[in-house]
């Protein structure tokens, strides 16, 4: 722990908290990466978080030095790797994003980085069941479609699995396919709002353009917007050449969604993102997770939104997708029974 600045930050924690609709602490932890750092900064200019925890194996106390001179209320404290670190970075926590784990390099699908990240979000998850139980869990680490799942098992193991507050983070899909489909249209990509269903990798990544402003689009165009939407991720693997993934553009997108949990949290109403989370729509075909558009509330997950009407050509890849990700799910599940 990073101890002058506790002290500061819990003077400066009563002194704001006196002022602040609601406090909310939010941790990160991976924050010394490359989405854990600038997905703090954007964190740190959001006045709805009060407490800033961030932790990481390296970097922890440094980043949050940095960010704790910006001249936002906000308290920072940055956490070392041992144990009592991250307890304390977790405790009452709202909000707890995940970042932590190695990023691709070029030729690298997102499951062919299980082995390495499986078992940091296991460990991860095993502290927050035991430090901050009531948090919602964001989870970014991939591969989301079995890294949730694995913190799913973990929650349960530890008997505090609450599946309203866990999130697999898909959101970066549905900012990608907005600016996309804007640069085919000529439109303003901001305005532009495109349904994405399933998971998050490859073929599981199901956009659904009939159900946007666009819907006439078809034929080639259409197979090369969503082909692009699904793979838009290995465009910034190969031009990072080695250097790892979409970091930018992905922390603008955590934290969007953890604006938007804040929001939500903080009474407003009718706050609807993507995530994948566990969910009905295709427990009887055994998926029991699933991304669709979530309304969000007090407690985490309020309503789950059915996938609504597709087209032939959009229930073929909703067809792909379910068989992807029932593997990766139960990929996930697996771990953690053999890796307790
Ligand atoms: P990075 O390698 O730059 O940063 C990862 C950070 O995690 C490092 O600072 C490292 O020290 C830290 N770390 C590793 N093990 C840890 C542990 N046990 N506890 C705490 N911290 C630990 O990687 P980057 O680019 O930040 O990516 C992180 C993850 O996010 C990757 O798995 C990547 O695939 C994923 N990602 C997810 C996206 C999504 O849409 N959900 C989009 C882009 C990336």
């Amino acid at each position: 722990m990073f101890a002058a600045r506790r002290s500061f930050s819990l003077f400066q924690k009563r002194a704001f908290s006196a002022s602040a609709a609601q406090a909310s602490k939010v941790a990160v932890l991976g924050a010394g990466g490359g989405i854990g750092q600038p997905l703090s900064l954007l964190l740190k200019l959001n006045p709805r978080v009060s407490d800033l925890a961030l932790y990481d194996i390296r970097g922890g106390p440094g980043v949050a030095a940095d960010l704790s001179h910006i001249n936002t209320n906000s308290v920072v404290t940055g956490y070392n790797p041992d144990e009592a670190g991250l307890a304390s970075c977790l405790k009452d926590a709202e909000i707890v994003l995940i970042p932590a784990g190695v990023p691709r390099k070029p030729g690298m699908t997102r499951d062919d980085l299980f082995n390495t990240n499986a078992s940091i979000v296991r460990d991860l998850a095993k502290a927050a069941a035991k430090s901050a139980p009531n948090a919602n869990i964001l989870v970014i680490a991939n591969p989301v479609n079995s890294t949730v799942p694995i913190v799913s098992e973990v929650f349960k193991a530890a008997g505090v699995y609450n599946p309203k507050r866990l999130f697999g983070v898909t959101t970066l899909d549905v900012v990608r396919a907005s600016r996309f489909i804007s640069e085919v249209q000529s439109t303003d990509p901001a305005a532009e709002k495109v349904t994405v269903v399933g998971g998050h990798s490859g073929v599981t990544i199901v956009p659904l353009l009939s159900q946007s402003n666009h819907a006439s689009i078809s034929g080639e165009t259409r197979d090369a917007l969503v082909n692009r939407i699904q793979f838009g991720g290995d465009e910034v693997v190969k031009a990072k050449d080695g250097a790892g993934s979409a970091t930018l553009s992905m922390a603008m997108a955590g934290a969007r969604f953890a604006e938007s949990l804040l929001r939500a949290a903080q009474g407003e109403k009718g706050v609807v993102e993507p995530t994948f989370v566990e969910s009905p729509l295709f427990k009887d075909q055994g998926v029991n997770f699933f991304a669709s558009k979530v309304e969000l509330g007090p407690n985490g997950v309020e309503k789950i939104h059915e996938v609504g009407p597709v087209n032939e050509y959009e229930q073929k890849l909703v067809d792909a997708c379910l068989v992807d990700l029932k593997k990766n799910i139960q990929k996930g599940v697996d771990f953690v029974k053999a890796n307790p």
